[in-house]
């Protein structure tokens, strides 16, 4: 009772009370509620910023042509916040597969396994998700989409997280995949031998999304026929009639041959009398009975997408199942190195759903790497660009004595790129591609002027992530310069040694004041700065072809709003 209510009559007193339940009823919610847990990764950001280390003998480049793929080694968590400076709004599909959190060795929370008898057992894994999807959805464009693979342990909490507001929300879903992960009957199950598992897939913005469909497959072309060597070629033939309707659409048709059509009784027209008119003209209409009793309609194959929509249940015939997998990846690395890997067909197919042939798809629990083998195994069927950045941590697989990023998933890609000899010893040739591989390391959250410039000297990895730019053009201690195909970047150190820059793109090939970027971009320039200066004056005569940032601010400035 507070100090001003505790004069109050009784019928006072009640009313108040009254009122107060009824305040506690509105404030009731439907939604998931689980215990937070601290987590270390996340706590340690409070004191420490993530930024990312190169490991240079790791790069992998057989096209300097071709994108740069990217591996990070590294907690998620850290990962993912440096991805939210380099890749904010450019990601166009993720795909992951998280700890499934059977209470089998599966799942790691603050450096030790939750087992099935851990009280908090959703809790803590709802809390760990929940941080690394709000880092990932800011990575996805507004048409981008994400898949995650999951089982029955976590399906049903997974799907109310998803759908909350502050996630992506119930609007925002798209499908439950249900996907047949196994062939085998499990004759030792004591109650059901699942053979299923789920994918959920939520858009980040359902109305801006878009989702290509699978391309047909022989069999269902085959579907389309020339019964009457018509120049149009190939059609498939479908009724005049549907099952719904209403009686006042029904109409009898008399066609040019004199034959009579109406709907069969209890269906109904399926076009209208003037379109059936217009298909009857453009001889859109089989009227011979020898083959077909009665007029149907040609649909030609030539007018059709090449593409059609996907069912939402995924057979191992069509996406692979986890023998398959399993099969897959002994051949290319140990036997039984790293267990359930999932299908590679299976990640190619979600790829190819959104994408055509350029386009950045991520993975933040990328395991054996399985997506980066999915990207690679697309770009050299059509010659494509699409980009990877698979993150992952080093952990010690299943005990097993393999790390997870540097003794499964990086020689997993680097035999793929490069060829291989599989386990049989015939070789299997290289698929072409590049990589570069990064660790997250940290330097001091302070915001002190020492930490900033200890900052800015780390950042350049990072910088050049973001610009995609990895080709050193000029290298001093006071700026460097890097390059791609089509774009500089260009990081200044000391604000002392801007003349000395503007002096030497001056002298390089296609950048200001002759810029001629094939892509259009501009020369982009990172300037240290204590502060957010924007070096106006000092860069007057080139701004209109230069975009400027100061770091570490710009840097900063994300870091503050997602560790707020
Ligand atoms: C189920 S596996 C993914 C398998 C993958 N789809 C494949 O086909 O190989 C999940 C992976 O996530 C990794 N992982 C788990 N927690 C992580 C974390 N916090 N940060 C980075 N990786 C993590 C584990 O090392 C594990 O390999």
């Amino acid at each position: 009772m507070t100090e001003n209510n505790k004069n109050l009559s009784k019928e006072k007193l009640l009313a108040e009370i009254g009122r107060l339940k009824k305040e506690l009823k509105k404030k009731k919610k439907y939604g998931l509620v689980w215990e937070e847990k601290p987590e270390e990764v996340v706590e340690v950001c409070k004191e420490k910023l993530p930024v990312l280390k190169e490991v240079k003998n790791k790069e992998i480049i057989t096209d300097k042509d071709k994108p740069v793929n990217l591996l990070i080694e590294g907690d998620n968590y850290h990962a993912l916040s440096v991805l939210n400076y380099t890749h904010n709004k450019k990601v166009d599909v993720i795909y992951i597969d998280p700890p499934y959190n059977t209470g089998n060795k599966d799942f790691i929370f603050n450096d030790r396994y939750v087992d099935k008898e851990d009280a908090y057992r959703h809790s803590k894994w709802l809390a760990f998700m929940e941080k690394r999807l709000k880092l990932a959805k800011n990575l996805l464009k507004d048409t981008g989409i994400i898949f995650i693979s999951i089982d029955d342990n976590e399906v049903a909490q997974l799907k109310m997280l998803m759908d909350n507001p502050d996630l992506f929300g119930e609007n925002n879903f798209l499908a439950t995949i249900c996907w047949q992960s196994t062939d085998t009957l499990r004759n030792d199950a004591k109650h059901f031998s699942v053979n299923s598992e789920y994918i959920l897939v939520y858009a980040k913005n359902k109305s801006a999304c878009k989702i290509k469909g699978i391309l047909k497959s022989e069999k269902q072309k085959n579907y389309y026929k020339n019964y009457d060597n018509d120049p149009r070629g190939h059609y498939l033939l479908t009724p005049l009639h549907a099952k719904s309707g209403t009686p006042a659409s029904l109409y009898e048709y008399k066609f040019k041959s004199g034959q009579i059509w109406q709907a069969p009784k209890g269906t109904f027209p399926r076009f209208s009398k003037e379109t059936l008119k217009k298909l009857e003209k453009e001889g859109r209409i089989w009227l011979d009975p020898k083959c077909v009793k009665v007029p149907q309609r040609k649909t030609y194959l030539a007018e059709v997408s090449e593409r059609m929509p996907i069912w939402t249940f995924w057979r191992y015939e069509d996406f692979g199942s986890t023998r398959q997998s399993n099969q897959e990846l002994s051949e290319l690395l140990n036997k039984g190195i790293f267990s359930n890997p999932k299908p590679t067909k299976l990640v190619k197919i979600i790829i190819d759903l959104i994408i055509d042939k350029k386009g950045i798809v991520l993975d933040f629990f990328a395991g054996s790497g399985t997506t980066g083998h999915a990207v690679l195994e697309l770009n050299k069927e059509d010659g494509g660009n699409r980009k990877f950045v698979l993150c992952t941590n080093n952990e010690n697989n299943n005990g097993n004595g393999y790390k997870i990023a540097e003794d499964i998933c990086y020689p997993r890609i680097k035999k793929v790129i490069e060829g291989y000899k599989n386990l049989k010893g015939e070789k299997v040739a290289g698929l072409g591609g590049n990589l570069k591989y990064f660790k997250t390391d940290f330097v001091d959250a302070e915001p002190t002027d020492r930490n900033k410039i200890k900052l800015t000297a780390e950042a350049t990895e990072m910088l050049c992530v973001k610009e995609g730019t990895f080709e050193k053009v000029l290298d001093r201690k006071d700026f460097k310069i890097f390059k791609n195909t089509s774009h500089y970047t260009g990081i200044i150190f000391e604000q002392a040694a801007i003349p000395a820059f503007k002096k030497a793109i001056k002298n390089i090939k296609g950048t200001p004041p002759h810029q001629k970027f094939g892509g259009g971009g501009k020369f982009s320039v990172y300037v240290f700065s204590l502060g957010d200066e924007t070096f106006d004056d000092e860069f007057k005569d080139i701004k209109q072809k230069v975009q400027f940032s100061p770091i570490p601010e710009a840097i900063l400035r994300v870091y503050r709003r997602i560790f707020k």
